[in-house]
């Protein structure tokens, strides 16, 4: 998705907002582009491509002069990606520059009106129309130009606006898209998220939706649409610097699959207490929670396969009914949901426009929402009825993987929490899955610790060109995250399918040397499965199964396996999901992908 950095102060702005922009870069983008207030002059440049095109074309910001600039990757919705729809744009005498986030919904109706004034459009963008409609409406008080654009605009934003005429002030304004406010000394600066100023400052502001900031190099105000001053609580952002970093890593996938213990540790913890699972964050009451008839779940992507576990493991402890919907695809259905259904959405960045707008739809219907967020303070968090944080840290590469293990621990305080409050645990099972949960840190950390074999596999297989990974049950649940994985960093096609289903039409697809990945971890329905890789063998297949440590006959029936420890089967994902990051991490890397930043792709997809 986009990316928003600006700098006012007293250095040249050019050098630091490139090195903004490439703390940005793992938001996904195909453009990028820089605006300077030179002198009384915005002066604009960009380029389509990586950020590296841009700093050729400035020099690595040296053609650039000035103090006062904004900067913006783009991810193309309006306009293909190209020179001319990368951000900034400018109105059409030059007096406004514009970088945003978002999407406005009705900018062809405000270009027709625009155009028909006689004003001349450059680009395809939406972004345009914003730029176009502060030079229409400025009558010289720029307060009230602001506010009379933002009245005309329909959609989400995030803004950083330069007006030539006031060379000592950015504007920045939100709406259903992030932005911070870093504050330094005698300079302040603009971004979408924190990594792009982490190196300058810990301080933030938080805009929220409609407020308007007025950022000059020793002040920073912030007023609503009514021109009344807001007093801003300041933040202290106290994410290590080295976690926003690689770290010595190749990638930051790699560093992250290999926080997994720290994050899923860091995550249990502080709702362990006297051998108890507390969850403060829930403002139910028992009887409220007994009065739930339904539980829904609502994500997207990997998040979503987080929530499909889910629905395995509440509907097996709770014993209560359990949807697991794709956001994108829940408020367009009329959903069956009301108060007797508690929804949980879950979303590591919580800003995911997706997710987010259906959780306002079940909110509407009456449904009590507990969000699982990674990202303090966005969106999700703030508009859920309840949040429970993963404490997973900055993810950066656009393939999530600690983000994903830390939604599933806190699925497992959830099982263990509600089972008990619905007295459908024992004590035994308690402490059972309590001691469980404990020791998976400990597990993945061995898992982590056998990598290479891994990687000998990835370096024999990684030429394939269609994976099937299937699973029954949890391991069905756990074969679409495997996939996912896969497919979005090495851009090999891949399926998962649950297994029994096969045979019902994909297995025609199968012929010498399709890889299968057999996931069989799922006690109960081992012998379904070998029967399953039995059938894909016959018809060529070259399987590859992954399964625990006690099942070693498996061998015999696969070309290759993978050994995972023991663990009660709730709990198996988040064992067996490591070895497949892992799988899709070396053969991307064995393919010279580009594995932080997957074509196509954005790490946090804030439009429809
Ligand atoms: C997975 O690797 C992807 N990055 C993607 O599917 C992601 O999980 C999805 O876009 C949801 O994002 P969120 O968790 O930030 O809401």
């Amino acid at each position: 998705m986009c990316g928003i950095v600006g700098y006012i102060g007293e250095e040249q702005a050019a050098p630091f907002l490139l090195k903004g922009l490439e703390k940005l870069e793992y938001r996904g983008y195909d453009s990028a582009g820089l605006c300077l207030n030179d002198g009384g002059k915005l002066v604009v440049k960009k380029s389509k491509g990586k950020l590296q095109e841009l700093k050729i074309l400035t020099n690595n910001g040296d053609t650039l002069h000035g103090t006062v600039g904004i900067g913006h990757t783009r991810w193309a919705t309006h306009g293909e990606p190209s020179d001319v729809n990368a951000h900034p744009h400018l109105s059409e005498s030059g007096r406004f520059a514009v970088v945003h986030n978002g999407i406005i919904e009705n900018y062809l109706p405000l270009r027709e009106m625009l155009t028909e004034k006689g004003i001349v459009f450059r680009s395809n963008t939406d972004t345009e129309v914003i730029a176009q409609l502060f030079e229409y409406y400025d009558q010289g008080n720029l307060m009230d130009t602001v506010i009379r654009v933002l009245s005309k605009l329909d959609g989400s934003y995030a803004l950083g606006v330069l007006c030539r005429d006031h060379p000592d002030e950015i504007i920045a304004v939100r709406k259903e898209s992030p932005l911070i406010i870093g504050l330094g000394e005698h300079e302040n600066y603009i971004a979408s998220d924190i990594p792009a100023i982490l190196n300058k400052t810990r301080n933030i502001y938080r805009l929220e939706n409609d407020e308007i900031a007025v950022i000059k190099r020793d002040s920073v105000q912030v007023f609503n649409l009514d021109k009344e001053p807001i007093h801003k609580e300041l933040e202290v952002v106290d994410w290590d610097i080295a976690a926003a970093e690689k770290g010595g890593y190749e990638h930051f996938m790699f560093k992250e699959i290999m926080e997994q213990p720290k994050a899923f540790h860091d995550t249990i913890t502080p709702h362990l207490k006297d051998g108890r699972v507390v969850l403060d964050e829930i403002h139910l009451t028992a009887d409220q929670i007994r009065s739930f008839r339904k539980i829904n779940i609502l994500a997207c992507g990997s998040a979503y396969h987080v929530g499909v576990v889910a629905k395995y493991v509440f509907e097996k402890i709770l014993r209560i009914p359990v949807e697991a919907d794709l956001a994108s695809e829940f408020r367009y259905r009329d959903p069956i949901i009301d108060d007797k259904t508690l929804t949980v959405v879950i979303s590591q960045s919580g800003e995911t426009a997706d997710t987010k707008e259906a959780m306002k739809e079940a909110k509407r219907r009456g449904s009590h929402v507990i969000s699982i967020v990674n990202v303090l303070g966005s969106a999700i968090a703030k508009e859920s009825n309840d949040v429970i944080y993963t404490l997973a840290g900055p993810e950066i590469a656009v393939a999530t993987t600690k983000a994903y293990s830390t939604q599933l621990a806190v699925i497992y305080l959830m099982a263990i929490y509600f089972g008990d409050v619905l007295g459908k645990i024992t004590d035994t099972e308690y402490q059972y899955y309590l001691q469980e949960l404990q020791a998976i840190p400990e597990k993945i950390q061995q898992i982590l610790e056998h990598k290479e074999t891994v990687q000998y596999l990835a370096s024999k297989l990684f030429h394939c060109n269609d994976v099937f990974f299937i699973g029954r049950n949890i391991d069905y649940a756990l074969s679409l995250e495997g996939s996912l994985k896969l497919k979005e960093i090495s851009y090999i096609h891949s399926e998962a399918y649950a297994a029994g289903e096969l045979k019902h039409g994909t297995i025609s697809l199968i012929e010498d040397g399709t890889l299968v990945i057999a996931l069989a971890t799922h006690e109960e329905l081992i012998g379904k499965i070998v029967s399953n890789m039995k059938e894909v063998q016959a018809r060529g297949a070259y399987v590859l199964c992954l399964t625990t440590e006690k099942h070693q006959e498996l061998k015999s029936t696969s070309q290759s396996t993978l050994f995972i420890p023991s663990t009660c089967d709730m709990m198996l994902p988040s064992l067996a999901v490591v070895p497949l990051q892992l799988f899709a991490y070396y053969v991307a890397a064995l393919k010279g992908c580009d594995i932080d930043k997957p074509r196509n792709l954005a790490k946090s997809v804030t439009v429809e």
